[in-house]
């Protein structure tokens, strides 16, 4: 089973990160639901084809997003207002789903992968892109374990610690591009960006 990002993780630029993600949004295609969608940053990411849809439950970045969904002629249906872990969504009526920077801040995450799963296709997408919990061992992750229940209260519910590439496998997600990165002149955060699909 995938576990921690290794301890030596290439050190990259946010740049060069931030083109990784873009990457792997790219090679979705049919009907994608994103999940914590924000306020859009990702929209410019998608190939013209997809058909998108939205979710995101916090009220004023839904309304950005709304906004910015009709900008980007995503018209077919408004942003969902719902959380990941009970998605309004027919079982296997997406192709693809994606998230970033979002599986930090579900409550649940078991719950909400299990969502993502039944809503996929038999063998739909995903891409997932988060920071996740520093190998074992390490005072990285000393420090994470640590300071989660401040970040948990103070940063919208953001977790440091989380293992998203064993929640993943645990999911029964299979992977087919994972790519484990460290990012930050001083902190050197471990990334995750795994690209998969349901079986
Ligand atoms: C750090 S922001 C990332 C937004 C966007 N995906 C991006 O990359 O710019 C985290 C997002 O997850 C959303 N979120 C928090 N809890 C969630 C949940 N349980 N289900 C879905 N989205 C959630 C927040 O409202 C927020 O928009």
């Amino acid at each position: 089973m995938a576990t921690a990002t290794r301890e030596r993780a290439p050190l990259i630029e946010e740049d060069a990160l931030d083109d990784l993600v873009r990457e792997a949004i790219g090679r979705v295609r049919g009907t994608v639901l994103e999940v914590g969608a924000g306020e859009g940053e990702n929209f410019g990411a998608f190939d013209p084809s997809v058909r998108w849809l939205g979710l995101e439950p916090d009220a004023e970045r839904r309304a950005e997003l709304t906004t910015r969904a009709r900008e980007w002629s995503h018209r077919d249906r408004a942003p969902l207002d719902a959380v990941c872990e009970s998605i309004p969504l027919a079982d296997a009526s997406v192709d693809a789903v994606v998230g970033t920077y979002m599986l930090c801040s579900v409550t649940d995450l078991a719950a909400a992968l299990a969502e993502v799963r039944r809503v996929l296709v038999p063998g739909g997408r995903v891409v997932f892109a988060d920071h996740v919990v520093s190998p074992p061992r390490t005072l990285h992750r000393a420090v994470q374990r640590a300071a989660t229940p401040f970040t948990v209260r103070f940063d919208d519910g953001c977790h440091l610690d989380r293992d998203t590439a064993a929640a993943l496998a645990a999911a029964g997600f299979v992977a087919d591009r994972v790519t484990s990165v460290r990012v930050g002149p001083v902190l050197r955060v471990p990334v995750l960006v795994f690209e998969g699909h349901a079986p």
